[in-house]
């Protein structure tokens, strides 16, 4: 059920450019932005409480993380507005809310 809708929510992205323009404000904390920008596609796995992702051991990294924030995929939003300070802090709250595959 959840793949469904983490689907169908992308597939509307994919069709508007993939570009997500989410602007943190100055006093934004790294809980913010994630609860602003990231929540709506990437829900606590099931079972787990604050964990949001399973990344393969190599690549859980806080460098993994700003990467697929700045880039996106052909799926995942880019987000051009989060830089910085921002960008490092928001990576390291979804590293440290992440667990090895
Ligand atoms: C519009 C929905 C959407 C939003 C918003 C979104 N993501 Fe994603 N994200 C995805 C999808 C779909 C995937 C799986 C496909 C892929 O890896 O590109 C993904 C994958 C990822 C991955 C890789 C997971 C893996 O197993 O390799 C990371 C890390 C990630 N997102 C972080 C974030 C962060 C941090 C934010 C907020 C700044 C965010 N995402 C916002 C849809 C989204």
């Amino acid at each position: 059920m959840k793949k469904v809708l983490l689907l169908t929510a992308s597939a509307g992205l994919l069709l508007s450019g993939c570009i997500n323009d989410y602007t943190p404000s100055a006093a934004a904390t790294a809980e913010d932005i994630f609860k602003g920008a990231c929540m709506e596609c990437h829900e606590a796995i099931e079972g787990k409480d604050n964990i949001y992702y399973e990344i393969a051991s190599n690549k859980r990294n806080a460098d993994f993380f700003a990467k697929k924030i700045s880039s996106g995929s052909l799926i995942m939003p880019k987000f051009p507005n989060i830089t910085g300070d921002g960008l490092k802090a928001v990576s390291q709250y979804a590293l440290e809310h992440s667990v090895n595959k």
